[in-house]
């Protein structure tokens, strides 16, 4: 049996498991998909499992998208120019790291259909997602790409590479007409951005990262101001669906079966 791995710390809000199993059942696949809390020490250790066929495939979360980068021989073009990696598996005897959360976040956006050509939109947070997240609001050819953190050199750090985005001061908020909370603020369902969106008077879209809790502090605010309101659960569903192709040659359905599973 092929065994799989999402590796985070923490991990215990990951619906991988969950997902990719039920595919599993679904297309008759003789895998297994299980979460693993990790330790860096023995990040190495997990990644030379798939290199010996032990592991057939890895998903990387929270803390290790770039910390992985070191163990691997071989990036995709997506996961070099954002130094982010969130599958993992073996190609030709050479253990490669490939982004799929740049497709996940693109193909979530256009899921909705909202089109961000003529749209300025601020992205709060600098962490590891975030290069994916502006990747893929390029790839929408939206038209103005704003980053605010609260420490700002970390997000002057990721204009040094995508210079096309504009660094605004925490706290500036200004017209925008989408909101996209990719900090780790959000996860505990206390967590409070602490940001005043009071000044946007048109109904704009805030978009959460973060799928569980399916409802953050920064979407309830916002549900409560009348604007339109989006967890990352499709941004999730896609990305995994991008590393189960990939792994699998096998394309499952986005169907509604399929989201009420990330739902319940
Ligand atoms: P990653 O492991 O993905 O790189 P990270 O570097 O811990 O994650 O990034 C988490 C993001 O959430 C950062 O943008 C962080 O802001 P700082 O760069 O200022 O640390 C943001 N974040 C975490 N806690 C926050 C808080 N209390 N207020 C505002 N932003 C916060």
């Amino acid at each position: 049996m092929k065994k799989y791995f999402v590796i985070g710390n923490p991990i215990s809000h990951s619906l991988s498991p969950k997902l990719h199993n039920f595919w599993f059942r679904k297309h008759n696949l003789n895998a297994k998909y299980e979460k693993l809390l990790l330790e860096k020490d023995n990040l190495n250790k997990i990644v030379q499992k798939v290199k010996t066929g032990e592991i057939s495939g890895l998903n990387v979360t929270v803390p290790f998208k770039q910390l992985i980068i070191p163990c691997l021989e071989k990036l995709s073009p997506e996961a070099q120019n954002t130094q982010s990696v969130n599958t993992v598996y073996l190609e030709n005897n050479k253990l490669v790291g490939h982004n799929t959360d740049i497709a996940g976040f693109e193909l979530a956006i256009r899921h909705i259909k909202f089109d961000t050509s003529n749209k300025n939109v601020l992205i709060l947070g600098a962490g590891g997602v975030v290069p994916s997240v502006i990747s893929a609001l390029k790839n929408l050819n939206t038209k103005n790409i704003f980053l605010m953190n609260r420490t700002k050199e970390k997000a002057q750090k990721i204009r040094e590479k995508l210079e096309y985005i504009e660094i605004v001061d925490w706290g500036d908020i200004r017209d925008f007409d989408m909101i996209i909370n990719a900090t780790s603020l959000g996860l505990n369902k206390e967590d409070d951005l602490g940001l005043n969106f009071e000044s946007i008077k048109k109904k704009i879209l805030f978009y959460d990262l973060i799928y569980n809790p399916k409802e953050t502090k920064f979407l309830k605010s916002a549900r409560q101001m009348m604007h339109i309101v989006e967890n990352g659960k499709m941004m999730f569903i896609y990305q995994a669906h991008q590393s189960f192709t990939l792994w699998h040659k096998v394309m499952p359905n986005i169907d509604k079966e399929t989201i009420t599973i990330v739902s319940e």
